[in-house]
């Protein structure tokens, strides 16, 4: 019946956290014909979901409005909602504790309330990324409590959000998925669910494969930034020009892969994901020494960009306390609206510290807090640039205009090659 229902797009689809993964998931679902239901603990979102205005920017403003007008998509804060609903994914944040340990109360919450109206023939997928073991230790436990037989009455997985925010080329519906059900029955509900919206599916053998492999593509990436932010140091010292070593070895046709530096990492993943597994993995005895050693370097950046830039304006024969840095770029990546975790607050926080005359520039960041001060951004103008002792670009967006800004900066101290496309004469440019 639930798999009759998922094919001829009568299923009802829950969607339970509309933020980042969730809204573009839940219009795609919507676009995909069937109806859906947002749920969401934050009054406001629901508000502007249920007025077809979009704050993803991942998320097509027309296709949201569509669906809504349309009335294949509401949103509610009400879990009551998810009676009436066939599959329900789980979307919701997997932060770290101040100690660095998973926080999954949101994940453990939301099952909480589901339970109340969990029925037969139900469908229920994690998409959050998590330590290896939550959907079975965790989510099928509560949701079993009245008596449900998982495989038979109801359908239970994990199928990871792989979504790169601001990637123009790959968004939801064409990211390949991983699914691991509880049992096979429950990967055949939740493969079938997703092959009617996704364009390739890659079926696991258990919960378990998917949640390590999430968390593994992260630590991949969280440990490769590492090694090359750790060569840009040693090139820093070497008098070597990092980017040109990165651009030599990528011209290698086999077995590389290029990584680039920066100030440190930011975002909901990378600097949060790899702990989940570090977590857990100490029950079975084992320290994750890579994890531990690829967050040592790169929550290690913000202060090696400092230490670089107080070396850059003693050579100009100034320092850093009461110099004025212009920064340009805020957000964790380039192009997209979200600061969480982003390594350029915690560089602010250290320039603060030292009294700096601190100012910033972003297009997407309108104003920011840091240790209890508010900064309003600042228009890089010719004049602002000119006055600033450095321009200090933190994340290198698409809108700022980097001939302009080594035409009038008097030193550019550049952590993300944002200059590199720079013809004119640029020897006020340093890079990481
Ligand atoms: N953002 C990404 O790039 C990305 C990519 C892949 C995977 N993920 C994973 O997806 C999950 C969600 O991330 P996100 O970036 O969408 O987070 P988000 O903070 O943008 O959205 C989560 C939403 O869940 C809501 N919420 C929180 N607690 C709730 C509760 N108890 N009940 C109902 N709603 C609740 C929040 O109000 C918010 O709207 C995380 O596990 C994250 O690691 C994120």
């Amino acid at each position: 019946m639930l798999l009759e229902k998922i094919k001829n797009r009568t299923a009802v689809i829950g969607v339970v956290g509309l933020g980042y993964v969730g809204l573009p998931l839940a219009v795609l679902q919507a676009k995909t014909g069937y109806k859906v239901v947002g749920v969401d603990e934050m009054a406001e979102k629901i508000e502007r979901v249920n007025r077809g205005e979009n704050y993803i920017s991942d998320v097509d403003n027309a296709e949201l409005s569509q669906a809504v007008g349309a009335g294949r998509l509401t949103a509610t804060t009400d879990f009551a909602a998810l009676r009436g609903c066939d599959v329900v994914l789980i979307c919701v944040p997997t932060p770290l504790t101040k100690n660095k340990e998973p926080d999954i109360s949101a994940v453990v919450s939301v099952t909480k309330q589901l339970a109340k109206y969990v029925h037969p023939e139900m469908l229920v997928v994690l998409e959050s990324t998590t330590y290896p073991g939550t959907t079975e230790e965790v989510i099928l436990p509560t949701l079993t409590e009245g008596g449900l037989k998982v495989g038979q009455e109801i359908f239970v997985a994990f199928s990871p959000e792989r979504v790169d925010p601001g990637n123009h080329s790959f968004k939801t519906h064409n990211t390949f998925k991983l699914v691991g059900g509880v049992t096979p029955a429950c990967l055949t509900a939740a493969r079938t669910f997703y092959e009617q919206s996704i364009v390739k599916i890659f079926p696991l053998s258990s919960p378990r494969v998917a949640e390590m492999t999430k968390v593994f593509e992260n630590v991949f990436r969280s440990v490769n930034i590492a090694l090359v932010n750790e060569l840009a140091q040693l090139c820093d010292r070497m008098g070597l020009n990092v980017y040109e070593v990165i651009d030599a070895a990528a011209t290698k046709n086999f077995g590389f892969m290029p990584f680039y530096p920066g100030p440190g990492v930011g975002g909901h993943c990378i600097p949060l994901d790899p702990y989940y597994l570090a977590w857990k993995s100490k029950e079975y005895d084992m320290h994750t020494r890579f994890i531990e050693l690829a967050g040592e370097i790169n929550e290690g950046m913000p202060y090696y960009v400092l230490a670089k830039l107080q070396r850059l304006l003693n050579r100009h024969g100034r320092c850093l306390n009461g110099a004025d840095i212009l920064v340009l770029g805020v957000t964790y990546k380039a192009d997209v609206a979200d600061w969480r975790e982003t390594p350029a607050i915690k560089v602010m926080e250290l320039l603060q510290r030292e009294s700096v005359k601190l100012t910033y520039a972003d297009p997407f960041t309108p104003s920011v807090e840091i240790e209890g001060r508010s900064y309003a951004a600042v228009e890089a103008t010719d004049e602002r640039l000119e006055r600033c002792a450095c321009a200090l670009v933190l994340t290198a967006h698409s809108a700022f205009d980097f001939e302009r800004i080594v035409r009038h900066a008097p030193l550019v101290f550049d952590t993300r090659n944002g200059t590199k496309t720079v013809t004119g004469k640029k020897d006020n440019v340093v890079l990481l």
